[in-house]
């Protein structure tokens, strides 16, 4: 039975049909809720069930405690309305009217930056263009409904390709694809943009904090600040195992020489005697602990495996960062 589903603070009303989940039908009916993942492992959709009942859905359960439910809180992205709901939710203004569209694409070009990171550079059919927000992603759409999530690392005035750095998951039924038979000409199916990984207006200095290929949609992201100028405070602090796993370092670091208000803090977990590494090591996040005794004045923007956006909020928070000034994309798997 459909339910209907009010926003607060907005007011605004949306109807859940028989079996959507909150977030599917506020998007389906054009409200741009806060996701990631969508699949109940990033906490970015959490919000707050005012009145009215939900099946929760399948979620991790740390991502939804049982503290947390009796809070009142839910994940909107596994949440089914049992009743009638009042909710409390941030609508995103900037993606409402971006549509979100299945392609195909041909793979253009394929280059191994490190030796499990394969960058891919997909053309869309020549009538197509892909709008986006810098920082989205796009699903691929494989067989039997499954999915695969991967940002976009292009800025979306460059999008004649689209551009992703895959990491390569041993085993992992697309990624060992991508590493083995997938090549120049394949044609592959997408959806997006999707996600609210995106850089918000506002005047604060901002930590960004990479893992991995969490530099992809920072790339992105970044990339289109320099494009549009501004002097906003950036510093980028990019995490990986050893150096050549930092596997496009040359870009932040003339970004580094070319603008005055951003700094690139590469931060190295497991550096190798040929690294001949004298910068930070550790873990990427403790190194943004040591640099900032107060984060109150800041926005992160974090991206990377659960685990370091997991640590990194926990820890910032406590070093004064709002809760509210901490944006994440959580590369959950599916
Ligand atoms: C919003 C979003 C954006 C993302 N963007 C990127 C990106 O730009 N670049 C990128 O490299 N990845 C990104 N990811 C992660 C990526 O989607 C997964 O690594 C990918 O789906 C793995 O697919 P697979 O079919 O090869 O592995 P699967 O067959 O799904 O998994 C195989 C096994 O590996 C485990 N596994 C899968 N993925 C991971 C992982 N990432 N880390 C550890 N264990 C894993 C699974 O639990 C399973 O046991 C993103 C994820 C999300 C949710
Ligand atoms: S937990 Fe809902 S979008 Fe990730």
């Amino acid at each position: 039975m459909p339910h209907q589903v009010t926003l607060q603070p907005s007011g605004r009303q949306f109807t859940a049909l028989d079996d959507e989940t909150v977030l599917e039908a506020a998007l389906r009916e054009n409200l741009a809720l806060p996701y990631g993942c969508r699949n109940g492992a990033c906490g970015t959709c959490k919000g707050k069930v005012l009145s009215g009942t939900v099946d929760y859905g399948a979620h991790q359960a740390e991502t939804l405690t049982d503290t947390d439910k009796a809070r009142g809180l839910a994940l909107f992205c596994t949440a089914k309305p049992t009743s009638d709901l009042v909710i409390e939710a941030k609508e995103i203004g900037a993606t409402q009217n971006i549509p979100v569209k299945t392609l195909p694409c041909r793979v253009e070009k394929m280059e191994k930056l490190a030796a499990d990171v394969m960058a891919l550079w997909l053309k869309l059919p020549s009538s197509e263009r892909l709008q986006f927000l810098p920082g989205q992603y796009i699903d691929f759409m494989l067989k039997d409904g499954k999915r695969r999530s991967f940002s976009l690392a292009n800025v979306p005035e460059e999008d004649a390709l689209l551009e992703l750095h895959i990491r390569h998951v041993p085993g992992g039924f697309f990624t060992d694809q991508v590493f083995g038979a997938m090549k120049v000409k394949d044609i592959v199916r997408i959806n997006g943009p999707l996600g609210s990984f995106f850089l918000r207006e506002s005047d604060k200095p901002i930590v960004f904090l990479a893992g991995g290929t969490g530099f992809a949609p920072i790339k992105s992201i970044l990339s289109h600040a320099f494009h549009h100028g501004g002097s906003r405070q950036m510093a980028l602090y990019w995490g990986a195992k050893s150096l050549a796993d930092l596997y496009l370092a040359a870009l932040p670091a003339q970004w580094q020489s070319e603008h005055g208000n951003f700094s690139f803090i590469p931060v190295l977990s497991e550096p190798g005697q040929q690294d001949q590494w004298s910068g930070r090591t550790g873990l990427v996040h403790r190194a943004v602990l040591a640099d900032f005794a107060d984060l109150s004045g800041y926005e992160v923007y974090a991206c990377g495996a659960p685990p370091m956006i997991e640590a990194a909020k926990r820890e910032f928070m406590a070093k004064g960062l709002p809760e509210a000034a901490f944006y994440s994309d959580s590369f959950a798997f599916q």
